[in-house]
């Protein structure tokens, strides 16, 4: 008998319930997963404090395993796939479990360098630091702002950035500055004078400094210095231009210090349009 663990309700670690469940066979365009590993995020605790969807509801968004049964007519994501194969999925629902059938497009095949655990809390992470780096337009030779540098994203964003060329200077709590540096970033402490410890940092290394957040969502059990808002960037961190998406060309540094031309946009303003934040400062 396979068992998973739900959330009977809206709330905190005592609504979750580890219990029996029949899995489903899997039809076309579904694979059944024997998990040996299953990530876990904040977002597995927030969704179910938050008490958004249906409830009781399963709990993992992403698990590694060995498939136990295909559906007729189906292969994963990455090609053909039988019984017995190794592979991680992402994006799944309930991944908190033995077993578990899952859409066959979200289920790839498991690099066999990767460990089960090391697979199961790849992609969430990977793959928003990826989307990160990529909205932004992060290039070789950027430096770049990255708050929660020491979490999962922040680490993910430290080791994709090395790949692209671009330096990194990451907000992290003193205790934590030793994973900023292993990664090849450039820690900063958080907290009262932020502002100034960044600018004197971007001043040094480069001419332009954009900012990102990796610690999005909120929720946290720590509350955010009141000069970093929430937000993919801040109006009191360096900040650029970038260019209209999906334009490759960038606008000057110099546009910073003003209204940016028609057409361009700044990361930290990306959600709120312009007249009702203050300007960003100057590059
Ligand atoms: N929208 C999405 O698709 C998506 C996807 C993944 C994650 N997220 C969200 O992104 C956030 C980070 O996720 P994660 O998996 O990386 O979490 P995590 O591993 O817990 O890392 C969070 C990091 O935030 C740091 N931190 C705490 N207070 C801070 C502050 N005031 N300033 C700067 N850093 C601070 C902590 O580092 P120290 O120990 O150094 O303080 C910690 O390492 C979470 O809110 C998560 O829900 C969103």
């Amino acid at each position: 008998m396979a068992h998973h663990w739900i959330a009977t309700r809206p709330g905190g670690l005592d609504v979750f319930s580890f219990e029996e469940y029949v899995v489903p066979a899997p039809q076309h365009g579904e694979v059944t997963i024997a998990v040996r590993a299953a990530g876990m995020n904040p977002a597995d605790a927030k969704h179910v404090a938050s008490g958004a969807g249906d409830f009781p509801r399963g709990i993992g968004y992403e698990v590694a395993g060995v498939v136990s049964a295909v559906g007729p007519d189906t292969e994963i994501a990455s090609g053909a796939v039988a019984v017995g194969d190794e592979v991680l999925a992402f994006r799944v629902s309930g991944g908190w479990a033995t077993d578990v059938t899952v859409p066959a497009a979200d289920v790839f095949a498991k690099p066999p360098s990767l460990s089960f655990g090391e697979a199961a809390n790849l992609l969430l992470a990977g793959t928003t630091a990826a989307e990160m780096l990529h909205v932004t337009g992060v290039g070789p030779g950027d430096t770049i702002l990255v708050h929660g540098a020491s979490g999962a994203v922040g680490v993910s964003v430290l080791q994709q950035a090395a790949l692209i060329g671009a330096q990194v200077v990451g907000t992290a709590s003193p205790a934590s500055h030793d994973v900023v540096a292993r990664f090849g970033g450039v820690p900063v402490a958080y907290g009262p004078g932020l502002e100034q410890r960044v600018r004197e940092l971007a001043r040094t290394r480069r001419s332009t400094c954009r900012s990102r957040w990796s610690r999005t969502g909120g929720g946290s059990s720590r509350s955010l210095p009141p000069t970093v808002p929430v937000g993919t960037g801040s109006p009191t961190s360096p900040a650029r231009c970038l260019p209209a998406r999906p334009s490759a060309r960038r606008c000057g540094p110099t546009s910073c210090s003003g209204r940016p031309p028609a057409g361009s946009w700044c990361p930290w303003r990306a959600r709120t349009p312009w007249p009702t934040r203050s300007r960003p400062p100057s590059c």
